[in-house]
């Protein structure tokens, strides 16, 4: 029996990661009539400090586990009686796909599989429930100089990443089709924020500005970004899960394009002046131009006008108050940033590195 307590109760998987952690906080403060349940397998890119104080919630419940285990996500859809699904979990980084391309396969396609066969199986002839897919920009491929991918763009995925995303998002589809699961998928351009992990570009300059390390850009630096500040990336999340049709998809952007050379500068520039070296000379210097990812995705940039018009969604946050929250938040969190940079992380930035 369903604890009459909750209006509802949902199943948010990876919710110990980057956006996961932000948009558990973001709902249990925002639905405290919802009981969340936080599935995570804490991989190298999850850690549960960041959601440790919500377990004195009365309606929060962290669960370690694999999405792909079967039985498991069965016994959390029935323990709990699991009405909605957020689903985040996934492996994220493209450099890692490339290193390691099937765990890719398992987890963002075998894992999307099994949590769409359990709600199968148990949302049979259930009214109020949703299957929530969050997923990526990088699905529709590459941009040019001009244009925006639209929700009708053609998927045309590059990286072992964004094919695993693609495969699980055709997943996603094909169960709202031919069995009627309630569904939405959302993509969405490149975040950026609080409890990023530090392999990603923003919070690696950070990290690696505030050590004393090289500033590693990729090819020329000319590769373009749509940066999202997560908190801005929660709320649309909440829009759609609550108010988006079934079986539509929404993208999600920041309207904020900037390329790679343009955010480090600026980034160092932000920490020039908030956390300066000491030495008198900027973090600039540390800028090191290497090789490049292979495959690399020259542009993306998202159309958002379908959640604009329809769920009234814009991001509230610009990249330049975005990005001081973010770098403010990194040098008040030092202790975060220590814990998760672990020994394991520095040899993989050390083969990445190497690689280049
Ligand atoms: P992340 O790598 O920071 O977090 C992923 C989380 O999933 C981690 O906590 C990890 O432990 C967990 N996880 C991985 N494999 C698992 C498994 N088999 N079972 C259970 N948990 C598992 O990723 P993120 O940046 O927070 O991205 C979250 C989702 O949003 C992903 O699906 C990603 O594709 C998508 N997305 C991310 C961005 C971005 O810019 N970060 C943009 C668009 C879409
Ligand atoms: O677009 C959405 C995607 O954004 C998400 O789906 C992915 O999960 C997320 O990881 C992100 O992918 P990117 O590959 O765009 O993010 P990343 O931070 O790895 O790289 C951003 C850009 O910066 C990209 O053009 C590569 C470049 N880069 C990255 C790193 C880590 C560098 O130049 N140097 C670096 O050290």
């Amino acid at each position: 029996m369903a604890d009459p307590a909750w209006t509802r109760r949902v199943l948010v998987t990876g919710g110990a990661g980057f956006i996961g952690t932000n948009l558990v906080r973001y709902w249990v403060r925002d639905h405290p009539d919802h009981l969340v349940v936080n599935l995570d397998r804490l991989t190298y890119a999850g850690h549960r400090e960041g959601v440790q104080d919500l377990e004195s919630l009365p309606n929060y419940r962290f669960v370690q586990g694999d999405i792909c285990n079967a039985e498991l996500v069965e016994t959390l859809f029935d323990r709990y009686a699991i009405d909605g699904v957020l689903h985040l979990a996934a492996e994220s980084h493209v450099d890692r796909s490339i290193v390691e391309p099937l765990e890719f396969v398992r987890t963002n396609v075998l894992g999307t599989a099994t949590l769409l066969e359990v709600a199968r199986s148990r949302w049979k002839d259930r009214d109020g429930v949703r299957f929530h897919h969050v997923s990526t920009d990088e699905v529709f491929g590459e941009l040019g100089a001009e244009g925006a991918f639209r929700e009708t763009t053609p998927y045309s995925p590059n990286s072992p990443y964004s094919a695993s995303k693609a495969g699980s998002d055709h997943l996603v589809r094909a169960y709202h089709r031919t069995f009627g699961l309630p569904a939405v998928i959302t993509n969405c351009s490149n975040n950026y924020g609080p409890y990023q992990f530090p392999e990603k570009l923003i919070p690696l300059m950070i990290a690696n500005a505030l050590e004393g390390k090289p500033l590693p850009i990729y090819g020329t630096g000319s590769n373009v970004r749509d940066w999202l500040y997560v908190e801005d990336h929660c709320r649309a999340i909440d829009l759609v899960f609550h108010w988006g049709a079934d079986g539509e998809t929404y993208n999600i952007g920041g309207d904020s394009e900037r390329s790679n050379l343009e955010v480090v500068e600026m980034l160092c520039g932000l920490l020039d002046e908030i956390s300066p070296n000491g030495h008198g000379v900027s973090y600039r210097s540390r800028i090191e131009f290497v090789g490049d990812r292979p495959g690399h995705d020259f542009r993306y940039a998202m159309d958002t006008a379908k959640i604009q018009q329809q769920l009234g969604w814009a991001p509230y946050e610009s990249f330049e108050t975005g990005l001081r929250k973010t770098a403010e938040w990194y040098l008040q969190n030092g202790s975060w940033l220590q814990a998760v940079r672990g020994r394991e992380f520095e040899s993989w930035l050390e083969v990445n590195y190497l690689a280049r």
